[in-house]
């Protein structure tokens, strides 16, 4: 059985990434640990610090991108919420169970060294749900 441990983080798309995470330093007080530029999900993130959770920002690197087209139907906002697991496979099985509708079958590699796997908003209340698992 896997058990949800947390938080782990709070991904916002926005439109200009430089510019919002100046704006995050500025008004926050928190400073970058982690940028990554995910070519093949046409996305570059920076990640803050937040107590044991993390602040992701996502800037599209390109319109026609799955952030790109969230920017253009709902602008800048909350993009998705990322739940910490200790076992992600056995979520998944859970889920599946469920009948909750998933968009990875399969977990695949996340930053920070991490498993992720995306669950259909349609399923979740209209939020678009990651799957963390750490390690
Ligand atoms: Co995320």
């Amino acid at each position: 059985m896997s058990t949800l441990t947390a938080i782990d983080h709070i991904g916002i798309a926005v439109d200009e990434l430089e510019a919002a995470v100046e704006h995050y330093r500025r008004t926050l007080g928190v400073k970058p640990i982690l940028r990554e530029r995910v070519a093949d999900q046409g996305v570059e993130e920076v990640l803050f610090a937040a107590g044991g959770s993390y602040i992701q920002l996502l800037g599209a690197l390109g319109p026609d991108t799955p952030v790109g087209r969230f920017l253009a139907s709902n602008g800048p906002g909350i993009h998705h919420v990322a739940y910490r697991v200790t076992d992600i496979m056995s979520t998944l099985d859970q889920l599946r169970r469920e009948q909750v509708r998933l968009i990875d079958e399969i977990p695949r590699p996340g930053s920070r060294n991490t498993l992720i796997a995306f669950v259909h908003p349609k399923s979740m209340g209209g939020v678009l749900v990651e799957l963390v698992q750490e390690g």
